[in-house]
């Protein structure tokens, strides 16, 4: 098909075969499909969404517009990943792999960068002297195999659609479509040969999907397209109403990781992680709920997956002995403050994404791309939704090296929280999961 035979078919809502959306794909990559006419089809999809079929075709191609890690010395191992929608206090990613990796299955994880008010897995890890993100396939592949897993960015060779369709996305008001976020999303994270991959799809005020149904169909849409391209995928929809966690930030983040790989640190983090850990497990090892739970406590109690998070962190350059001192081997900032609240009642609501917000101003994110991340920086979250407050109650900790910087934090963070006289509940964290066998197996939270 011609490329204005298939902008047309999608603007009048005809399907398209297959075969025409590799070629469009492969065709934007080959510069053979002019921008003008890229932008017209993602607007199309913008408008008309796209069929299940279709979407596997597309995410296919986009996959296959680049190189694949094949990673023959694990040919024999399952490969299971978790992919998160992007949060506040997000780092999930830290704790889950090590606890994942020790109990069996290897995670060859591929992660990205901050995005806007959220932050970025890679960011967090370079907080530690020394650690290497970019890794060649080379060394992806051995890390993997003699730690269990390995954390990285995408290599240039991995997915160049997404690259140059991104880039277009960006500047033609055509980001917010699901089904061009979940092949976007899905096509990166399959580049890396997995069996299995577990989605957490963040929802609620720190969450880019803002409204629950947006969540659960991002959740579904990218279920069909893993599923349709040979990987077994599930999805959790969790709350993003407040941070995650306490930390916020960089360093302060990795230290919170840490702390629950002893089994301490937020209750709220730790659900998470072993929510996540157990949908992993069951992907992995086909066990029921109850023994994956067990088996990733025992890697807790155990100091296994404490050990495993020491020997991936000599692995990819950094000196394991940051888990013991952090702050010898991260940036801690110069200067702390505390925020109290002035008024009595209870924590009834955050502007989450403000929180993430305050954290960029003092220097812990990007304004441009070729931004220095201020690893140092960052937010201590004193007070959690439902929480009983009164004058004087500690609500955030700001670490900061700039007083006008930590100002103008300060007045976000102010402005993030409602306090009212009613008590209310914390929301549940785990708002819904989705698998392709059941459309929906469950909703513990999605009346809240
Ligand atoms: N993250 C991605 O990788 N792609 C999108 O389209 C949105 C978020």
């Amino acid at each position: 098909m011609r490329t204005v035979d298939i902008i047309e078919a999608k603007r009048d809502n005809r399907p398209l075969p297959p075969e025409a959306l590799t070629d469009f794909v492969n065709g934007v990559v080959a510069g053979r499909v002019p921008d003008y006419q890229a932008a017209a089809f993602l607007m199309a999809v913008y408008f008309r969404g796209m069929h299940t079929e279709e979407l596997v075709a597309y995410a296919k191609a986009m996959l296959y517009s680049g190189a694949t890690l094949s990673m023959p010395s694990l040919k024999d191992r399952y490969k299971v990943d978790k992919h998160s929608t992007g949060g506040v206090g997000d780092k999930v990613s830290i704790t889950l792999a090590p606890l994942v990796a020790a109990c069996g299955p290897v995670i060859p994880m591929i992660s990205g960068r901050g995005l806007g008010h959220t932050g970025g897995t890679l960011d967090k890890i370079e907080a530690i002297e020394g650690m290497n993100v970019e890794l060649s396939a080379e060394d992806f592949e051995r890390c993997v195999s003699d730690v269990g897993y390995a954390i990285a960015g995408q290599t240039a060779e991995l997915v160049p659609a997404d690259k140059k369709l991104y880039a277009l996305r960006d500047v033609t008001g055509t980001v917010p479509s699901i089904p061009l976020i979940a092949a976007s999303i899905m096509s990166k994270k399959l580049a890396a040969g997995l069996d299995g991959l577990v989605l957490d799809v963040k929802t609620g005020s720190g969450a880019f999907m803002k409204s629950f149904d947006d969540a659960a169909t991002l959740a579904q849409t990218m279920i069909a397209i893993g599923e349709g391209m040979g990987c077994r995928t599930r999805a959790c929809v969790t709350s993003m109403e407040q941070p995650l966690g306490r930390a916020v930030g960089h360093s302060n983040e990795m230290v919170e990781a840490f702390a629950a790989l002893r089994g301490e640190g937020p209750k709220d983090y730790l659900e998470v992680c072993m929510a996540l850990g157990v949908e992993m497990l069951q992907l992995a090892l086909g066990v029921s709920a109850d023994a994956a739970r067990a088996s990733l406590r025992a890697a807790i109690d155990s100091g296994r997956a404490l050990e495993h998070c020491r020997r991936w962190i000599e692995a990819q350059g950094g000196n394991p002995r940051v888990i013991d001192e952090p702050y010898k081997y991260m940036p801690r900032a110069p200067h702390e403050r505390m925020l109290e609240a002035t008024v009595s009642g209870y924590l009834n609501a955050f502007d989450c994404a403000e929180v993430g917000r305050a954290c960029g101003i003092l220097g812990g994110g990007r304004a441009t791309a070729s931004d220095k991340i201020d690893h140092a920086v960052g937010i201590e979250v004193l007070a959690k939704l439902g929480d009983r407050i009164d004058p004087g109650t500690p609500l955030f900790s700001i670490a900061y090296r700039d007083e006008d910087k930590a100002k103008q934090a300060e007045a976000l963070l102010r402005q993030a929280i409602i306090i009212k006289d009613s008590p209310c509940q914390a929301p549940s964290l785990l708002r819904a999961q989705f698998s392709k066998a059941s459309e929906e197996a469950s909703s513990p939270g999605k009346s809240q």
